[in-house]
């Protein structure tokens, strides 16, 4: 009998280890970068530490969302990936949680600088400059002109021939709204998207979908971030990329710490790892030509090189901020995408 209930304690606690650590070891991990590299990182961080990890994609708009929709319940633990700006706006809601990591040192400064403008709520993990990419077969079939400047896309030429996502949901097209008005102030720059509206053939909810389209021939000109354009001209489609004339805008990638993340310790963990050397090289075996935050880190010998592209000095605090944010979504809402084609 004796033996009997020891043997049951003796079960009961191996089962309530057992259930502590499956409760302990996992992470629900919130990704916004390219789905190749989000399931790299996935099990990367799986094959380092052994804690099971729960990832999915969306857009940086769409995540943001997400997370202020569960901010009474949280359910991801980092948000990894997407445009610095709506990780920008979180911090500034109090969405996610402050964290200083010991991997800052090995870190570029702007990946800091995004930090330290957010009460180091957020950090910079990559960074990549906008543009526009088009199909060099279609562009010829229908004996469109190049492309190389912003306002050669409102050419009447062009009807039907630009692709964008929509900047609710996705980062990429938040970074065009925001470098068009920082290229050409607010007035003249919600003219641009206007005349630009007239052009578009489909306003998609991911950044990097217009540039696939144009790979696959069903649009010609896709803008997004030029490094998802290399990575479509590298897979082998038609595809030239182009750093507009005026200057372009770029994004500092960020990654956040969910505020009550319930999985606090492996969020931490992660957010260690993922400024790590080996975890940032991970880019390389999927294609991703962004430049990564941690200066020992490699990059791709095919990214686009940002110091020969003509950058403008994107105010990130500015544009990151929940007001403005939420002001020019809304105006572009009210103004722009109701405008007929
Ligand atoms: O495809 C990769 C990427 O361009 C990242 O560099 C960027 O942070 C992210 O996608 C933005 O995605 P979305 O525009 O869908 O929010």
């Amino acid at each position: 009998m004796k033996k009997t209930t020891l043997t049951l304690a003796g079960s009961l606690i191996a089962l309530s280890a057992s259930v502590s650590a499956s409760y302990a070891d996992k992470l629900t991990f919130y990704c916004s970068a390219q789905e190749e590299w989000c399931q790299v990182m996935a099990r990367g961080f799986e094959d380092a530490t052994g804690i099971d990890v729960n990832m999915t994609r969306k857009s940086s708009g769409e995540t943001f969302a997400q997370i202020r929709a569960e901010a009474v319940n949280p359910k991801g633990d980092v948000w990894w990936g997407g445009t610095g700006d709506p990780h920008l706006q979180a911090a500034e809601e109090g969405l996610t949680e402050e964290y200083l990591s010991p991997m800052r040192d090995q870190l570029h400064d702007w990946a800091i600088s995004q930090a330290e403008s957010a009460g180091n709520r957020t950090i910079g993990i990559y960074s990549g400059a906008l543009g526009y990419g088009y199909n060099t077969d279609l562009l010829a079939a229908n004996n469109l002109p190049e492309p190389s400047c912003w306002k050669d896309l409102l050419k009447p030429e062009y009807k039907q021939h630009v692709q964008m996502a929509n900047p609710n949901s996705s980062g990429t097209a938040y970074t065009t709204l925001a470098s068009i008005i920082q290229i050409f102030g607010e007035d003249e720059g919600f003219e641009f998207m206007k005349g630009l509206h007239a052009n578009i053939n489909q306003y998609t909810k991911s950044g990097s979908a217009p540039i696939k389209a144009a790979g696959r021939g069903e649009s010609t000109i896709g803008i997004v971030f030029m490094h998802d354009a290399v990575a479509q001209a590298v897979a082998g489609f038609p595809i030239k990329v182009v750093a507009p004339c005026e200057g372009t805008g770029y994004e500092i990638g960020s990654m956040s710490i969910v505020k009550g993340a319930r999985n606090m310790d492996e969020a931490k963990q992660f957010y260690d790892w993922a400024l790590s050397v080996d975890a940032q090289n991970l880019a390389l075996e999927v294609n991703a030509f962004q430049v990564p935050s941690n200066k020992g880190a490699k990059t791709s010998d095919k990214a686009p090189d940002m110091a020969s592209i003509k950058l403008i000095d994107y105010d990130f605090v500015k544009y990151g901020s929940s007001d403005e944010r939420k002001r020019l979504l809304q105006k572009w809402d009210e103004d722009v995408s109701v405008l007929p084609q």
